[in-house]
């Protein structure tokens, strides 16, 4: 049976950053195309009223994107706005009120996970629970047994198949697409396996540092930020293997045996590193030993991967703003040569610009029998190419489609692998803004043949 559309989207945080950068650009489309169904009610507890929260519609989308003056009318139109506190009685008879005759609204909760509990509580006691479906945003918990908790408050409420744990990763089509291109094709998976590839290094990379964002970061750290959730999606992607049958389960039960059949991080197995000058940004407490960059040696103890290493490495202040992974396969015996040529590879580039290129080796014109490195690389994309991840996930959720949601095992089970990493990480090695983060990252990477650093 098709699952009812959502007839009313309700979004806390309304006044927040997440917001401002990515929701209302996402609703300016979804408005644009016809998505939106109802109101769409933004709660926050700002002292604001309804055209300041208009104003900010307009802002948002200008900055990110520009306007779309057919979308912003109709986004426009629907836009409710409710001020008041997450703890008050009122707020939610107030949004129970604004929600009129809707049967199956979707509340999105852009606000910090402390809250989660008691906005939940409270939209079941007004009534507007009913029907509803969820959608939380990362980070999902700091450590498994938070996580655990978090899944149990929402389920007194919310059963599993009407709560949509955001991962904008997931929303990406280069990430999407890792698993497409690698079940679609058949040359590819002859050689996706221990045989043919050696190792697989994961690798994000950001130019910027913090962005005035210390109070949230310096509660984080890399490793929550952004290896528990975006990159276990790749390497979930990148090593699963293929569904049994094309349904939503099917897919997220083959993501979740990834992380089931994968080590749990030794702390001996990672490098940590903090920017110089990372105490210095405001929100940081004095003497943090919170990373900014964490580089980890991943092992899946699969029929398919077993002894394959895996590498993670994400940091702030890197040279590039880049995501890319890279399987790099076994090397050729030197055929033509003394030398042995190159290893071949597989390379996905997430961002900037989505990449699909393989590392070939090709003769040197002007020599005999000498080679070169060339790449066979695919850049063509088809469709909507302007599609917004969050545009997409919440047209999804919208939809009732889990299908790029984090399921509670998943979250649990990537928690799980962190645990031991994250109740005794050792020290961060310092870095120079910059650079490829601490030296000592080479060590842990030093017998797969280094990192592969994304121009
Ligand atoms: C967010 C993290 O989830 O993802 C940020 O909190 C990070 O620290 C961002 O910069 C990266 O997302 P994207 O889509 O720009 O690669």
């Amino acid at each position: 049976m098709d699952k009812p559309k959502s007839d009313a989207l309700v979004f806390f945080g309304a006044t927040g950053d997440l917001a401002y950068k990515q929701i209302f650009p996402a609703l300016q489309r979804l408005a644009r195309r016809g998505k939106l169904e109802g109101p769409v009610i933004g709660v926050a507890k700002a002292g604001w009223n309804l055209d300041q929260l208009k104003e900010r519609a307009k802002d948002s989308c200008e900055k990110h994107g520009g306007i779309d003056p057919q979308g912003m009318a109709d986004l426009l139109g629907r836009l409710r706005y409710v001020d008041g506190d997450y703890a008050d009685d009122a707020t939610f008879a107030q949004v129970r009120k604004e929600l009129g005759n809707s049967s199956c609204p979707i509340h999105y909760l852009a606000i910090p996970p402390v809250l989660f509990g008691e906005v939940i509580e409270q939209l079941e006691k007004s009534g507007s629970a009913e029907g509803a479906r969820v959608v939380v945003e990362k980070p999902f918990g700091h450590d498994l047994e938070s996580a655990r908790q978090l899944n149990q408050i929402i389920h007194t409420v919310f059963d599993e198949d009407h709560v949509f744990r955001i991962d904008h990763y997931l929303g990406k089509n280069a990430v999407q697409n890792m698993i497409f291109f690698r079940f679609a094709n058949s040359f590819l998976d002859p050689i996706w396996n221990r045989q043919y590839i050696e190792s697989v290094q994961i690798t994000m990379a950001e130019q910027f540092g913090i962005q005035g964002r210390g109070a949230f970061y310096d509660g984080v750290g890399a490793t929550r930020d952004v290896v528990q959730n975006h990159l276990m999606q790749l390497l979930s992607n990148i090593a699963m293997e293929p569904p049994p049958c094309p349904t939503v389960e099917a897919l997220r039960d083959e993501r979740v045996k990834v992380l089931k059949s994968t080590h749990p991080i030794d702390p001996g197995d990672v490098v940590l590193g903090q920017f110089k000058g990372y105490h210095d940004e405001p929100g940081v407490k004095p003497g943090s030993k919170v990373e900014t960059f964490a580089a980890l040696h991943v092992r899946i103890n699969s029929w398919r991967w077993r002894d394959v290493p895996f590498y993670i490495r994400t940091g702030k202040l890197l040279p590039v703003t880049a995501t890319e992974v890279v399987a790099k396969l076994r090397q050729t015996p030197p055929v033509f040569a003394e030398k042995v040529p190159p290893q071949n590879y597989v390379r996905f580039r997430i961002s900037p610009v989505p990449q699909i290129a393989v590392g070939a080796n090709v003769k040197d014109e002007s020599e005999r029998l000498k080679g070169c490195e060339t790449e066979l690389l695919a850049e063509h994309r088809c469709g909507d190419v302007s599609l917004l991840p969050y545009e997409e996930l919440l047209e999804d959720a919208m939809e009732g489609n889990q299908i790029w949601f984090a399921r509670e095992d998943y979250v649990e089970q990537s928690w799980a692998l962190l645990d031991p990493l994250l109740k005794n990480p050792p020290a961060p090695f310092p870095y120079d803004p910059g650079t490829w983060g601490p030296p000592e990252a080479a060590n842990l990477i030093e017998t797969a043949g280094g990192w592969w650093n994304p121009s």
